[in-house]
C-alpha cells in the first residue's frame, strides 16, 4: 500500500508483544480508502444468509461498499450479479422479491436471473446493441455455513478449504440450518474496526457486561481457541452448570458471528454495511432454527436480550472512537484474553502489505 504512515507496520509476529492500533488507523481517511481497495475488494465478505434467497425466484439487493449487487435464486442455484443495467446504469431493481425477470424500470430492459439479457425495447436500428454482450456480470460467489460469500475482485483463492479448523469446530453448530428470525438495525458512528475488535474479545464482560454476560460466562476465562490467518473462534466458557458455553467467530476482514450451543442453537451474525472511516450501519441478524422462528414469543424475547446486550456495548464503542482521535491516544497493549485482536491485526497487515 502506499500510505506514507502504513497503522499495521508495527503489528507483531508474537501476541504477547501486541498492541491496539494506533489512532489513524481509526480515523484517516486514506487508510479507510486503501483498506476498501485491498481488505475488502480481496477478501470474502458475506452478502445475504442463503435462508433470505431460499425459493427459485427469490432475489435480495446488497450494496457492498458503494457497489450495487442483486443475490438471486436460479432454480436453486444462487448468483451474485452486478445489478447495475447494461443500459445507462440505473440500477435495475432495489429491496427484496420473487420475481421471474428483473426488469429495469428506466427504459425496461429485462433481464432473466441469471443475469442474461432477455428483451431491450427499441434498440433494432442500433449498429451497435449486441444483446447477448449485455448480460449483467456475475461475481465470484461461495456459500458457506448458510451465508453467501462475495469476492469482488475475482481473485481470492476458493474460502472453504481455508476455512477446515473452523467448520469442525462448528459442525455441531451446524449454522446453516439457521434462518433469520429477526433483523435489528443500528446507526453507528464508530470506525469498523472498533465493532470487530469489541466483537472478538470478551474481556469487556468485566466492565459494560457486569451484570450480564460476566455473570453466565465470566470474561477472565475466555479464551482463543483457534486461529488462522483468515478466522479467530473465541471460547466462552460458563460461570457454572446453570448457563451454556457460547462461541464467537470470526472470518476476516468483516463476518462476525456467535452461536449458543446444545440441542437449539441461536446465533448472531453481525452484519456492517454502508461503511466509511467512522461510521456504518449495523443489522443484527438473530439466527434460529425454522421450529424457534416460529415461535414469536420466543424471537421477541431473543432480540430483547441480544438488543441489551448490544446496548451494554454502544457506549464503549461511542467512546473508544472519540478516544483513539484524541493526539495523546497511545496504543496500549493487548491482554491474552484479546488474541483474536492480534489475529484480527495481523490479517489486516498482511492484506494490506500483500
Ligand atoms: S438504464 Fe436500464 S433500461 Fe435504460
Ligand atoms: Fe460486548
Amino acid at each position: 500500500m502506499s500510505l506514507d504512515n502504513n497503522p499495521y507496520a508495527k503489528v507483531s509476529d508474537r501476541p504477547e508483544r501486541a498492541f491496539a492500533l494506533p489512532g489513524q488507523a481509526y480515523v484517516d481517511q486514506a487508510v479507510f480508502a486503501a483498506e476498501q481497495a485491498q481488505v475488502f475488494q480481496q477478501g470474502w465478505v458475506p452478502v445475504a444468509r442463503v435462508s433470505d434467497v431460499a425459493a427459485p425466484g427469490d432475489y435480495l439487493s446488497a450494496d457492498l461498499f458503494g457497489v450495487p449487487l442483486v443475490v438471486t435464486n436460479v432454480g436453486g442455484d444462487l448468483h451474485v450479479l452486478s445489478r447495475v443495467c447494461r443500459h445507462r446504469g440505473l440500477p435495475v431493481v432495489e429491496g427484496r422479491g420473487s420475481a421471474k425477470a428483473l426488469t429495469c424500470p428506466y427504459h425496461l430492459w429485462r433481464y432473466d436471473l441469471d443475469g442474461r439479457l432477455a428483451a431491450a425495447p427499441g434498440m433494432e436500428r442500433s449498429a451497435v446493441f449486441d444483446q447477448a454482450s449485455c448480460a449483467l456480470p456475475r461475481l465470484a460467489s461461495e456459500v458457506w455455513g448458510g451465508w453467501i460469500f462475495v469476492n469482488l475482485d475475482g481473485q481470492a483463492a476458493p474460502l472453504a478449504p481455508q476455512l477446515g479448523g473452523l467448520a469442525d469446530r462448528l459442525e455441531a453448530i451446524a449454522p446453516h440450518r439457521l434462518v433469520t428470525a429477526d433483523v435489528l438495525t443500528f446507526e453507528s458512528p464508530w470506525n469498523w474496526k472498533v465493532m470487530v475488535e469489541n466483537f472478538l474479545e470478551s474481556y469487556h464482560h468485566i466492565g459494560p457486561h457486569r451484570d450480564t454476560l460476566q455473570r453466565s460466562n465470566p470474561g477472565l476465562s475466555t479464551y482463543e481457541g483457534l486461529g488462522s490467518y483468515l478466522f479467530t473462534v473465541l471460547e466462552n466458557p460458563p460461570a457454572d452448570e446453570a448457563h451454556g458455553p457460547f462461541v464467537v467467530a470470526a472470518i476476516f476482514p468483516l463476518t462476525l458471528m456467535f452461536f449458543t450451543e446444545g440441542e437449539t442453537p441461536l446465533g448472531v451474525w453481525y452484519e456492517l454495511s454502508d461503511l466509511a472511516a467512522d461510521r456504518f450501519t449495523l443489522r443484527i441478524h438473530l439466527l434460529a432454527s425454522p421450529d424457534f422462528a416460529a415461535v414469536p414469543e420466543f424471537v421477541a424475547h431473543y432480540r430483547d436480550q441480544v438488543r441489551a446486550i448490544h446496548l451494554e456495548d454502544v457506549p464503549a464503542c461511542e467512546g473508544v472512537q472519540k478516544g483513539v482521535a484524541s493526539p495523546f491516544y497511545q496504543p496500549g497493549p493487548l491482554s491474552h484474553l484479546e488474541q483474536s485482536l492480534w489475529r484480527f491485526h495481523r490479517h489486516l497487515q498482511q492484506a494490506m502489505t500483500a
